[in-house]
């Protein structure tokens, strides 16, 4: 095969973004012959490809080698499984599922490991994540001791949460920031620092939108070396706040408004407490703003990088089975506030599984006005 062939399920802002991406050519070594969305008016603008409606028939129609998922996320799981079990390969948007079950059982799908399976996630060829974590696995923060990152520049307006049904509701969208917007996060997170043992958090649901799920969250976390890990995010606050701050017996990693800063102990902070006769004396430091050259993570690099990985065998850079992490997080964070109590992790996905059942079943909620924006996805990470 010199030339994929890929089909888009689900032709909203983010699809539609993919789609004239593909068409425009900034993806090399592809084609995108068909295109599906169970609402008809949105495959219009793509009449010259084979149009569906009924993801299942794109999926066996013959005319693509691959698909990419951007559906609703409850949908990732079936369609992906469906994909996977036809035999394509599958590049599935952020989150890979709704909840860690969910997350298992498409994951298991993917049996035949010549298919390419992928995720969306951009942030990951972001330069600056990109060199912070260069600098955690060559050990120049040393042992990692606490993590902290406000991510509070996730600002939405009512408009956006009325742009779909499905959107910030129990049965449609399964959650609110942790699972829309923070998957990047989240996934950034465990990619740079692992997963923790233990997470507690408290999560505001409907606190700033008339939504009935979280849009405002604190996440305490531990980690099994004894580092702790703060997490706060909100998409109610304005202008609010992007900063990670990653700090380790060398010194601090402060990544904030397009700069990356590392301030290095000349020793460690462990080594110089044991060693200094002065009660007050602290480490002498340096201070390095790291240079960085790059992109800001962009959504075509991870296309570039699934074709590559078909046609060429790349290595992926983001494997979908590394996307029920980021899953298993925002869940955890969830069940802890809603139960009230710290939660070990592995999550139980059943048990979590469960209570989104009963949020579900027991909803009174009612969306006020659904109206369709058409925005350009290039704003949206
Ligand atoms: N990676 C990113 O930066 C990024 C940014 C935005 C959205 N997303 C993800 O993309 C997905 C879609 O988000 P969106 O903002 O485009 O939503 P959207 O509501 O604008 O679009 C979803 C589209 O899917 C269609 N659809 C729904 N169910 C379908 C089905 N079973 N088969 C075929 N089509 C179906 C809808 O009719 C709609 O056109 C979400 O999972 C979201 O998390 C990722």
């Amino acid at each position: 095969m010199n030339e994929l062939r890929i089909g888009i399920i689900g032709l909203g802002n983010m699809g539609r973004n993919h789609a004239e991406k593909i068409i425009a050519g900034d993806v090399r070594g592809c084609k995108l012959t068909a295109v599906c969305d169970i609402d008809e008016s949105s495959l219009g603008k793509f009449k010259e490809l084979r149009c569906f409606t009924d993801s299942h028939e794109l999926i066996i129609s013959g005319e693509v080698d691959a698909i990419l998922i951007a559906t609703p996320h409850y949908s990732h799981t079936t369609i992906g499984i469906d994909a996977l079990e036809s035999g394509l390969h599958v590049l599935v948007e952020k989150p890979i599922s709704v909840h860690k079950a969910d997350a298992e059982r498409l994951i298991a799908a993917h049996r035949n490991k010549n298919q390419v399976f992928a995720a969306m996630f951009q942030q990951r060829t972001n330069s600056y994540y990109k060199k912070l974590k260069q600098f955690i696995e060559k050990g120049e923060l040393g042992k990692i001791s606490r993590i902290s990152w406000i991510v509070t520049d996730w600002y939405r307006t009512e408009a956006y949460y009325a742009d779909g049904a499905w959107r910030a509701t129990w049965k449609g969208e399964g959650g609110g920031v942790l699972l829309n917007q923070c998957p990047h996060q989240l996934d950034l997170l465990q990619w740079l620092c692992g997963m923790p043992a233990r997470v507690q958090g408290f999560c505001g649901l409907g606190r700033w939108h008339d939504i009935e799920v979280e849009d405002q969250v604190t996440a305490y976390m531990e980690y099994s070396n004894g580092a702790t890990g703060v997490f706060m995010t909100t998409t109610g606050e304005a202008p609010g706040t992007n900063r990670l701050e990653i700090a380790g017996e060398m010194g601090k990693m402060v990544m904030e408004n397009d700069r990356l800063t590392f301030v290095r102990n000349e020793e460690s902070s462990v080594e110089h407490s044991r060693n200094f006769a002065s009660g007050f004396a602290k480490p002498e430091v340096w201070n390095i703003e790291i240079p960085i050259e790059g992109t800001a993570g962009r959504h075509t690099e991870i296309m570039q990088n699934f074709v590559d990985t078909v046609l060429e065998g790349a290595s992926l850079i983001a494997p979908a089975e590394e996307g029920i992490k980021s899953v298993e997080l925002a869940n955890a964070i969830l069940y802890s506030s809603l139960k009230s109590k710290i939660v070990e992790l592995p999550l139980d996905g059943r048990a979590y599984e469960k209570e989104l059942q009963r949020l579900i079943a027991e909803s009174s909620y009612q969306k006020r006005a659904v109206k369709k924006l058409d925005e350009n996805m290039d704003k949206s990470f």
